[in-house]
């Protein structure tokens, strides 16, 4: 070691509440087990401390953190059917600030939607969203279109009063969707559309999901008989008045 870097180094250390520094220096972070799985943090957060030098810790349900990836806060990305954000404790903790900094940028994004475990990516940018025309009719039968919503779409869409509550926060309830003026051609290709593809299959219609890539959830099977119920069901709905304060139930 240079004796100038020496006591460079003297000199921070005498200067300098270690402490302090190091606190700035550790983000303690919660994410869902779900997101962990996926691998996520782990191709990014080493990423993140070496250009920062600040780490990260993901810490469990229950204990004390800095910041949380989740269904609220600042959306940064999209992926496993949700849009997850991030809520910063202490705006002013300089470790948080960097890391919630570093996840909106350029180079934050990149290594985000870089992630494809297997030759695909699993997250893209918050409010991607892809269109396309399929045709499907409105014959079919609304009352199994109902039974079909309740047991394939309520997982995180509200599909009717009785569901309102079990639905993901931040996704659209079935109600809001069909006040939109091309709610038709929305749902006649939901299934292609984000974030379903990943874990939909349309039988005689969608290939089926590529061996190293199976649906991250439970996975949603259905026929077209039944696509076409869901119109059906969802034809009969009442759209939710935008104009309210009700905006997703
Ligand atoms: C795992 C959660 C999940 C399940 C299950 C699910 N959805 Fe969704 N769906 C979402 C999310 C999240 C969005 C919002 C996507 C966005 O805003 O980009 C969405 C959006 C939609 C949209 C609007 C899409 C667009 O781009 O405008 C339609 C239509 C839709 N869902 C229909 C369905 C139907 C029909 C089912 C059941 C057969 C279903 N969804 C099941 C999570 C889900």
């Amino acid at each position: 070691m240079g004796v100038k870097r020496f006591f460079r180094i003297l000199l921070a250390m005498w200067l300098l509440p270690v402490m302090a520094l190091a606190d700035d220096r550790l983000v303690r972070l919660h994410a869902p087990q779900v997101l962990i799985e996926t691998g996520l943090l782990k191709h990014i957060l080493p990423r993140f401390s070496l250009k920062t030098q600040v780490r990260v810790q993901v810490v469990r349900d229950g204990e004390a953190r800095d910041a949380t990836l989740g269904g609220s806060g600042t959306p940064l990305f999209f992926g496993l059917g949700q849009t997850w954000h991030l809520t910063v404790k202490n705006p002013d903790h300089l470790g948080s600030k960097r890391f919630s900094d570093w996840l909106g940028s350029q180079v934050g994004q990149r290594a985000i939607t870089g992630f494809a475990p297997n030759g695909q990516a699993l997250f893209a940018p918050p409010a991607d969203q892809t269109v396309a025309v399929v045709d499907v009719s409105l014959d079919g039968d609304a009352d199994i279109g109902h039974k079909v919503s309740r047991r394939a779409c309520a997982r995180c869409h509200a599909v009717d009063a009785a569901t309102r509550w079990n639905s993901i926060g931040s996704t659209p309830s079935f109600a809001v969707l069909r006040s939109f003026e091309d709610w038709e051609e929305r749902f006649s290709v939901f299934y292609i559309l984000k974030p379903h593809g990943a874990f939909t299959q349309i039988e005689d219609v969608t290939p089926p999901f590529p061996a190293d890539r199976p649906s991250p959830i439970v996975p949603i099977a259905l026929t077209l008989d039944e696509v076409e119920a869901l119109l059906a069901y969802v034809a009969t709905m009442k759209a939710a008045d935008l104009g309210g304060a009700l905006v997703h139930q």
